[in-house]
Order: structure tokens, then C-alpha cells, then sequence
């Protein structure tokens, strides 16, 4: 539209005058925000920016691919993809605390992108896709305290660098309107809220590589079939969880021992309250035949029907 056209311009230009010839960093994270700042940044200053994205393990599936694809293959960023993958697992071997476990995350993914950056050299700005509901957020009181929402990629106080936030007056529908006229794909500008520890908070209890491939591939048909039936944009998040229970269940003649899985979708504005989505049985029916066959070692599939409050969307 004209307006984004006009902020991006304006933008682009205070950019290039504050940066000059120097560099800038950028801790990608695939999320919308971060996303479009980078996308931002590289228009205006193209190769003086470098972009981090560390990948912890604990994303969707085709997430990894669809970023490396986006800001590697098309924008041709200075793009460094971080395999941390194994330092993640590692550090969550035997810990099924919820808040542990986001802390074990959100710490790792500090060391990681601390030693990363520290191999590069004059780089003395850093961008961050703060908007403006981050900083009213931080202001109140009223941020949420019940679970410690730190996002993956909440950065080190003490890093040496000059902050650049191109975004931080806008509003989260005016963060996408940009994004778009940047050329970002709608699978980016519009993607769903995730959390910080993604999938880590996602497979309940202790997270091994086996948990997190089904609930993956769970996610992956949710996600596709709510896509088919067009409700995509209509639920505001959609997504599955790996509760740490098996059950018996029936198959061919064949008892089975195997996990449930959790489907859970919610309509919210903010995500401090929500309700349940109703998602047409005949959809949801189809969601639970191709888990229940798709996906190996899932013998049961359950639809969430809790409000928040009392619960919260995750279920951790
Ligand atoms: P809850 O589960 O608290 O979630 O009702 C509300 C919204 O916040 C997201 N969420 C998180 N986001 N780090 C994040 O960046 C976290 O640790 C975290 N925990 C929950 C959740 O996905 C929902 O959109």
C-alpha cells in the first residue's frame, strides 16, 4: 500500500544514515517481526547486514527450509544457519520441568548466538524486530507472570552494540503490510505466534528426538488440513502437543501401547484469553484418521476444548 511504501522509504533512508558504511547484525528467528526488520535492513543496506538464525531443534517442520530458502536463496543475505540442534537436545536430556526448560533454551540460544557473533568482525549495530506492543507490554504491569515468556532471541544486556528498531511504532498488522511489500512469502508474513521454545514446550515432560518427530508430523497435517478447509487465517493458533501418556488402543486385531496426541486451536486477539476454536467435525475427523495412520506410534488423537482461563494455550 502507499503508507508502507512511504515507511519503508523513510526508513530505509534514516538506515542508511545512521549505518553508513559500518555493519549490522541480526538475530533471525523466522517469526514475523524478526523476519520483516531483516528484510528491512537489507534493503537498505544490503551486504552490511548479517543474519543469525540458529536452528535449536525445536521448530516445526519445513520451518528451517522455508528460512534458509527465504533470505538465503531469494534475498542472497549474509545468512548464517547455526546447527545447535545437538547442543539443545543435550542441554534438555532428562528435564521435563516446563520452566526449566524454557530457561535451559533461552539461555543456550544466548551462548550460541554470543559465540557465533564474536567470530564476526565490525559489526557495531544489531537490529531487533521490536513493535510497538513490545513496549507497551514491558511498560504495565500486567505482562503476564504465570509463565516466563522470554522470547528465544531476547539478547545479552552487556553485547557492545547500538540498537537499530525500525519497527517499533507500528502495530503487528502494519509489521506485515511491510513485510509483504518487501516481498517476504505469505507463509512468513503471516504466520501464527510460536513460542521461544517451540516444540520444547510442545512435547510435555522430557523431550527426546522420537517425541518431537511425532509431534512434528502431527503438526504438519494439522496444519495442512486446517489450510485445505481455509481457516488459517481464521484461527488465531493451531497447533499439536505430545502429552507424556500412552494408551491402549486397537488396530488390525493388534493391541497397541502408543501416545495421544493433543490437538489444540484457539481464537484469541492478544493471547491472554482465549477460546477454543469449533473446528467442524468432519474436518477434525480427518485431522484424527490421517495422525492415527500417518503417524507412527500414535494410537489416539484429543481436541482441546478449554478456554484460557482456565487453561493456557500451551500446555505447558
Ligand atoms: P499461554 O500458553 O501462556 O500462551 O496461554 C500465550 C501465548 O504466548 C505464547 N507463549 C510463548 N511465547 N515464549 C514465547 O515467546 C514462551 O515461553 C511462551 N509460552 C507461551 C503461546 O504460544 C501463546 O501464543
Amino acid at each position: 500500500s502507499w503508507s508502507m511504501k512511504t515507511f519503508i522509504e523513510i526508513e530505509v533512508e534514516k538506515i542508511r544514515s545512521q549505518v553508513g558504511d559500518r555493519k549490522v547484525l541480526c538475530a533471525l528467528s523466522g517469526g514475523v517481526d524478526s523476519s520483516v526488520v531483516a528484510a528491512l535492513i537489507h534493503r537498505a543496506i544490503g551486504d552490511q547486514l548479517t543474519c543469525i538464525f540458529v536452528d535449536h531443534g525445536l521448530l516445526r517442520k519445513g520451518e528451517v527450509e522455508s528460512v534458509v530458502d527465504t533470505f538465503s536463496n531469494q534475498f542472497h543475505m549474509n545468512f548464517i544457519k547455526v546447527d545447535a540442534r545437538k547442543r539443545f537436545l543435550d542441554k534438555l536430556t532428562g528435564v521435563t520441568d516446563p520452566e526449566q526448560k524454557r530457561k535451559i533454551i533461552g539461555n543456550e540460544f544466548i551462548y550460541v548466538f554470543d559465540e557465533e557473533s564474536a567470530k564476526l568482525e565490525g559489526i557495531d549495530f544489531l537490529a531487533q524486530g521490536t513493535i510497538y506492543a513490545d513496549i507497551i507490554e514491558s511498560g504495565t504491569a500486567t505482562k503476564e507472570v504465570i509463565k516466563s515468556h522470554h522470547n528465544v532471541g531476547g539478547l545479552p544486556e552487556d553485547m557492545d552494540f547500538e540498537l537499530i528498531e525500525p519497527l517499533k511504532a507500528l502495530f503487528k498488522d502494519e509489521v506485515r503490510a511491510v513485510g509483504a511489500e518487501l516481498g517476504l512469502p505469505s507463509e512468513i508474513v503471516h504466520r501464527q505466534p510460536f513460542p521461544g521454545p517451540g516444540l520444547g514446550v510442545r512435547v510435555l515432560g522430557e523431550i527426546t528426538e522420537e517425541k518431537l518427530a511425532i509431534v512434528r508430523e502431527a503438526d504438519w497435517i494439522l496444519r495442512e488440513e486446517i489450510a485445505k478447509a481455509g481457516l488459517d487465517r481464521e484461527i488465531w493458533q493451531y497447533f499439536a502437543i505430545l502429552p507424556d501418556i500412552r494408551s491402549v488402543g486397537v488396530r488390525n486385531e493388534k493391541r497397541s501401547y502408543d501416545y495421544a496426541v493433543g490437538l489444540r486451536a484457539v481464537h484469541s486477539v492478544d493471547g491472554m484469553t482465549a477460546d477454543w476454536a469449533r473446528i467442524p467435525w468432519d474436518i477434525l475427523e480427518k485431522i484424527s484418521n490421517r495422525i492415527t495412520s500417518e503417524v507412527e506410534h500414535v494410537n489416539r488423537v484429543v481436541y482441546d476444548i478449554t478456554g484460557k482461563p482456565p487453561g493456557t494455550i500451551e500446555w505447558e
